[in-house]
């Protein structure tokens, strides 16, 4: 086996596969002046290749997924393996209008079709129960990072309120919240663009402890700053933040920051200075149980 990292999810890659002691090789990326890529690899591989990245702004990461997985199999990898811990365009699950493209199937389908295997962490499964639904292969893996934010969030709290932001959070602040024994509330969110969001807070006294936001992802960070605004209404002390996911858009953290959340922490699927809970133990074992 070897571990195949590109330069935006190294460092995550180098501490998976000293985990597993498996060799390490970069992928080489070039961008040309209009935007295609080249893409080079270790022109020797072994049978076994774990490409690792993480699709967050995905569509250039996409293509080159392409070419890395068709030239993998080139140079005679005979079992591919994706690690993608943040796994984009699982959002859009349905068409919402007439004509739109469902992409967490067609993304999903292409994956299936390139790699024999594809492990990931807390996808944003809303209408389907089971990753295999989008990525039709049977080793479409679907793991949870609640174990290591909750060990996080108990080395923090000796106590606190989980506040999951919209019902699909539920799945996530529920296994968290029982994992470390602490109580938790599920908001109301409607989206009406990409920068706004409604929110009603559930009742409750969150008075005097903190509340902790969990959520899968901070993409603009309105989510969070919304539920932030409306916990202070309510004379919420302090509140922070814990997500799987940073993708953090544009003016994302800081405003997540200015609305009043004292610190936001992130896993490192996605690589950020709030990155401080890390995968690799989950992945390590991920990996070791399918091979
Ligand atoms: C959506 O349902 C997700 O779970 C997140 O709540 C959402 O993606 C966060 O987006 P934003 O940071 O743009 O409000």
């Amino acid at each position: 086996m070897i571990i195949l990292a590109f330069p935006d999810y190294l460092s995550q890659a180098r501490r998976l596969a000293a985990k597993l002691d498996a060799p390490l090789a970069e992928a080489a990326l070039h961008h040309f002046p209009d935007g295609e890529s080249l893409v080079r690899l270790p022109p020797s591989l072994p049978g076994h290749v774990v490409i690792c990245r993480s699709l967050n702004q995905p569509n250039d990461k996409l293509v080159e997924l392409l070419l890395s997985a068709a030239t993998a199999r080139e140079l005679g990898a005979k079992r591919l393996t994706l690690v993608t811990p943040y796994l984009g365009y699982m959002r859009q699950d349905i068409a919402n209008r007439p004509g739109e493209a469902v992409s967490q199937r067609i993304v999903g389908k292409l994956l299936g079709e390139l790699f024999d295997d594809v492990l990931t962490v807390d996808p944003h499964l809303h209408r389907i129960s089971s990753l295999n639904q989008a990525i039709p292969i049977k080793n479409a893996i679907s793991l949870t990072a609640a174990d290591q934010i909750g060990a996080f969030l108990k080395q923090q709290f000796k106590h606190g309120v989980l506040l999951g932001p919209d019902s699909e959070s539920k799945q996530w602040v529920a296994a968290i919240a029982k994992n470390i024994g602490f109580d938790y509330a599920i908001a109301e969110k409607h989206r009406l663009g990409d920068k706004q969001v409604e929110m009603t807070l559930p009742d409750g006294d969150y008075r005097n402890k903190p509340v902790i936001i969990v959520d899968d992802m901070a993409s603009t960070g309105r989510t969070m700053a919304k539920a932030a605004g409306l916990l202070q209404a309510k004379g919420c002390g302090d509140i922070y933040a814990v997500v799987t996911h940073a993708l953090f858009c544009g003016d994302a953290y800081d405003h997540i920051l200015n609305a009043g959340i004292k610190n936001i922490w992130s896993t490192d699927s996605i690589d950020h200075p709030s990155s401080c809970i890390k995968l690799d133990a989950l992945l390590a074992d991920a990996l070791k149980a399918i091979t």
